[in-house]
């Protein structure tokens, strides 16, 4: 299992993406700045198809968390399918070079448009979340001459015990299909034409720290297996068991890729009461990046006030907008060591943008050694980090570079004002 350490770690009292200095970077390319480390992305997703050998499986990385078309295609590179919920991520997937064979189109709002463009590839398969879109599903299908594989997604009504923002398989959750309607589905078959029912899909939440609500989903995926089985009169093909892994952010324990892929194993495997008979796909996204990237950024300016000190950073909830939003913590380091040293003081440490809400850490207690011009780094942000950026305040969102051992890529140059305002007009 990463932790937020594990490849990002102080070498000659410096912060490093693997052998690089985090201050190198910085001052190459200008701060705040995404920095990722390739290892950090291959050793997940490695350790999830080494707990899964002898299961027939596929990991699809969930592309919201960071679609950097590099990352994409390193991870594709590996072997990697990609789980996708819009058009753009689907671009984005192909472009990168994933095998349309290795590439599941979730999400519980797509559009007919949508639909078409995932049809026009040999895509492994669609996660349907309502008999409305199964229906169009099956009419885009039709027309496009094609008989298209679907997983009918359903909620299993378990508590993922996450944020509530993040939380996706309970009942009064928006996603998914309940147990009497994909069984009234898989009765009338027929009513689709288009689509073949060959799987299940869950997801039941993200940040999940323990193994007790999958095991729970997985039981409750199984009993439904068996139900649309005998209502459809053949067997399903594949089980898509979502992602929703935790990392650690603090002092989290998540359970390790060993206890989960095992978990997995015996619930699914050949051992099992299912005897391995279903292909099974995973979807996870934090599970691979959470750990794999830091956001870079320096220190504006430092006001003391009687009680702490605002420390103002150049990154803002723009850039990083997982504090504000779930209140999220994520650990902020200063990249040189000796700045750890000195008195510890509590501190609020926030962004320019104007809103209170642009506060990655508050009391925080923070070296008084960190002074104006130092970097820190924001740990874990390699998940829903610049994947869910934006231009608030109009600022440009950061550039990101991609570190493999002692060498680096710029993998998405800073934008640039003249990108802020492209598509305007002036009258
Ligand atoms: N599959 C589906 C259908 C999903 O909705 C998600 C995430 C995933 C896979 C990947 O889940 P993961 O393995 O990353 O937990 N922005 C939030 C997280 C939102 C997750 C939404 N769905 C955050 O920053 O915490």
């Amino acid at each position: 299992m990463s932790d937020p350490l594990t490849y990002f770690q102080y070498r000659n009292g410096i912060l490093s993406a693997e052998e690089l200095s985090l201050e190198e970077m910085a001052s190459q390319f200008g701060t705040p700045l995404y920095v990722y480390s390739k290892e950090a992305f291959k050793n997940p997703f490695h350790a999830i198809t080494t707990g899964l050998a002898g299961l027939n499986h596929l990991v699809c990385f969930a592309v919201k968390a960071n679609p950097n078309l590099s990352i994409l295609s390193l991870l594709a590179k590996e072997g990697a399918g990609m789980d996708l919920v819009s058009s753009g991520e689907l671009k984005r997937a192909l472009r990168a070079g994933t095998d349309p064979q290795k590439i599941v189109f979730s999400g519980v709002g797509k559009s007919a448009s949508e639909m078409d463009e995932g049809l026009a590839h040999p895509l492994h398969s669609f996660n349907v979340e309502s008999v409305s879109e199964l229906r169009l599903l099956s009419a885009r299908s039709r027309a496009a001459g094609k008989k298209t594989r679907v997983a009918l997604r359903f909620n299993p009504d378990v508590d993922p015990k996450t944020h509530p923002y993040i939380s996706t398989g309970l009942k009064k959750n928006k996603f998914g299909l309940q147990r009497a309607e994909i069984l009234e589905i898989a009765r009338n078959q027929k009513l689709y034409p288009g689509i073949e029912v060959a799987g299940l899909s869950i997801h039941i939440g993200s940040q999940i720290l323990s193994l007790s609500p999958f095991s729970d989903a997985f039981l409750k995926t199984k009993k439904m297996a068996a139900d649309v089985e005998s209502s459809l009169g053949k067997p399903l093909q594949f089980l898509d068991i979502g992602g929703g892994l935790g990392v650690r952010y603090r002092n989290e324990k998540p359970p390790t890729i060993a206890k989960y892929t095992a978990l997995v194993q015996k619930n699914f495997g050949s051992k099992s009461d299912v005897r391995g008979r279903y292909r099974i796909l995973l979807e996870p996204g934090r599970t691979i990046a959470g750990n794999a990237g830091v956001l870079v950024s320096r220190v504006l300016f430092r006001k003391s006030r009687k009680n702490k000190d605002f420390i103002i950073i150049d990154a803002g909830m723009n850039d990083l907008i997982r504090p504000a939003l779930y209140q999220s913590y994520h650990e902020i380091l200063p990249v040189n060591e000796d700045h750890r040293k000195g008195k510890s003081r509590k501190c609020d440490i926030v962004g320019p943008v104007c809103e209170s809400s642009d506060c990655f850490a508050s009391d925080r207690p923070f070296s008084d050694r960190v002074a104006e011009g130092d970097l820190v780094a924001l740990l874990s942000t390699g998940a829903y980090g610049m994947s869910m950026a934006s231009q608030y305040n109009s600022r440009t969102r950061p550039a990101e570079v991609l570190v493999d051992g002692s060498s680096y890529r710029l993998i998405r140059r800073r934008e640039t004002f003249e990108d802020l305002i492209r598509d305007e007009v002036v009258r």
